[in-house]
């Protein structure tokens, strides 16, 4: 089974960045612990503080992976572009925020993303992409 991980902006300072609201662990340390807990999965990982590199991503692995797990940060509150990517692709996307997004800022409440996806998880931390790949995998 094939899944890719997408996260967008800012997510490369994890570890670094609010720690208060993100924690101390970088995505880097963090997906090594994941790709132990499944070891049958061959993940992929993508990165981008750019949004046509997120759409780009999203639909060269959305017609070959069996699922996504997307952090689009905050291009989730304004990005038409990567909700309309989400709804092209044929794979199933799972939408995460590691902070709970609707206990925040009014502005945080609004996605585009929410819509496309086949469910989202809001305010588990990093444990949130885990779970995702769990339901993604149908453990
Ligand atoms: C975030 C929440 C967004 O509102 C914010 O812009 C981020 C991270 C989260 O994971 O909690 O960069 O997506």
């Amino acid at each position: 089974m094939k899944i890719a991980i997408i996260n967008g902006p800012n997510l490369n300072l994890l570890g670094k960045r609010e720690t208060d609201i993100y924690g101390n662990e970088s995505f880097e340390i963090y997906i090594e612990s994941l790709k132990k807990m499944f070891p049958d999965i061959s993940f992929t990982y993508f990165q981008s503080n750019v949004e046509g590199e997120l759409v780009n991503e999203l639909q060269r692995v959305g017609y070959d992976v069996d699922g996504i797990v997307i952090n689009p940060a905050a291009y989730t509150h304004t990005s038409v572009a990567i909700g309309d990517a989400i709804a092209a692709i044929k794979a199933p996307v799972v939408e995460v925020h590691i902070s709970n997004v609707h206990a925040r800022e009014d502005f945080r409440k609004l996605s585009h993303v929410s819509g496309k996806c086949v469910g989202s998880i809001f305010g588990l931390g990093l444990k949130g992409y885990e779970l995702a790949v769990r339901w993604l995998a149908g453990s």
